[in-house]
């Protein structure tokens, strides 16, 4: 794929060899989000950041890795406060914002709305997630993570074991995960949820022709005894007709350090999109994990500045540019990592 000036709606876009041109971008962004050089190579740019569902890490980190980049950043939360509210379409708000800026980042209720916004838009436009179809970057980060987490292991992304749990049929960051896992050989991949949440049909049929085993399952604690990565999420309670419903499922499957000693084999990775819904009638994942060296969560959380660092460097076309305009850091940065 060619990234520059293009849009980033969804993983279909991603080949083997951009994933692999990604990641090695995104290593050389780790000195500037651990603050030890600052980079002003975006200096004059602005990111709008749309965000029209609720967000903590997926706006802030886009957000921070523009600003990391020397750029500048403009933000709407909500559809109520927004021009949306009045009955504007996304061509016309499109047609504003890609006027006032260089690249835009969006997060939308409702499936395919970004890519509606993006044929709009006279700049990049990158999916924040669209509803229940797809939220890229989180996958792309999240295979980063993987990476890390097996390379730290002595294992690649080949031949990865991994269990996806809770509600795979509204989950938008495990729907990008499995498409991107069909760029890799001999995955094995458990699906567990509810059956009435099951991963949708045409994610399964791309796992099975890619050549994976995918096994769909209620059962928890039979997947996680043969992972590598446990992936748990969380009852996208937003996307159910009535919280009634979403009760029914909420809690069904729930990871502590009881149930990982029990099950998992030693060292399985510990991962989740977050937030975690720690309410105690969900509780998905565990805070008794928190002291777990094997929990990435919060690994995942700071990959995702670097890599929409550089899916930034590569679509405004300025990854040689980066380290040229770059100094080494002058204020106490507390140690970071
Ligand atoms: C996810 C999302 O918004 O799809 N959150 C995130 O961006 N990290 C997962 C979720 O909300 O459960």
């Amino acid at each position: 794929m060619n990234f520059v000036g293009s849009h980033i709606l969804s993983i279909d876009q991603f080949e083997r060899k951009d994933i692999d041109r990604l990641f090695s971008v995104a290593i050389n962004m780790e000195p500037y989000a651990k603050r030890q050089r600052i980079t002003k190579v975006l200096d004059g740019a602005i990111l709008s950041n749309m965000f029209f569902e609720p967000s903590t890490r997926t706006r802030v980190s886009f957000g921070c890795a523009f600003n990391l980049l020397g750029g500048e950043v403009r933000e709407t939360t909500g559809i109520e406060n927004s021009a949306l509210a009045k009955g504007e379409s996304l061509y016309d708000t499109a047609r504003v914002l890609s006027g006032y800026s260089d690249v835009i980042v969006m997060r939308h209720p409702q499936s395919g709305s970004v890519a509606e916004f993006a044929s709009a838009s006279r700049v990049p436009v990158i999916n924040g997630g669209d509803g229940a179809n797809e939220h890229p970057t989180q996958a792309l980060l999240d295979l980063y993570t993987i990476r890390r987490e097996l390379q730290g292991r002595g294992k690649e992304l080949d031949g990865l074991r991994i269990g996806m749990i809770g509600d795979l049929k509204h989950g938008r960051t495990v729907h990008s995960l499995a498409k991107l896992l069909c760029n890799y050989q001999n995955i094995e991949i458990y699906l567990v949820s509810p059956a009435a949440l099951k991963m949708p049909e045409d994610l399964v049929d791309l796992l099975v022709e890619a050549g994976h085993k995918v096994v769909i399952t209620e059962s928890l604690e039979s997947s996680i005894a043969h992972v590598d990565i446990v992936y748990s999420t969380r009852i996208q309670e937003e996307r159910f007709g009535s919280q009634e419903e979403a009760d029914l499922y909420r809690g069904r499957f729930r990871l502590n350090q009881a149930v990982y000693t029990q099950y998992c084999e030693p060292n399985t990775v510990i991962m989740h999109p977050l937030p975690r819904d720690s309410r105690a009638e969900a509780n998905e994942l565990d805070s008794d994990l928190n002291q777990n060296p094997n929990l990435a969560i919060f690994r995942q959380t700071d990959n995702g500045v670097v890599v929409r660092m550089a899916l930034f460097a590569l679509t405004l076309d300025i990854v040689d540019a980066v380290d040229k305009n770059s100094q080494p850091v002058r204020w106490y940065t507390g140690g970071r990592r």
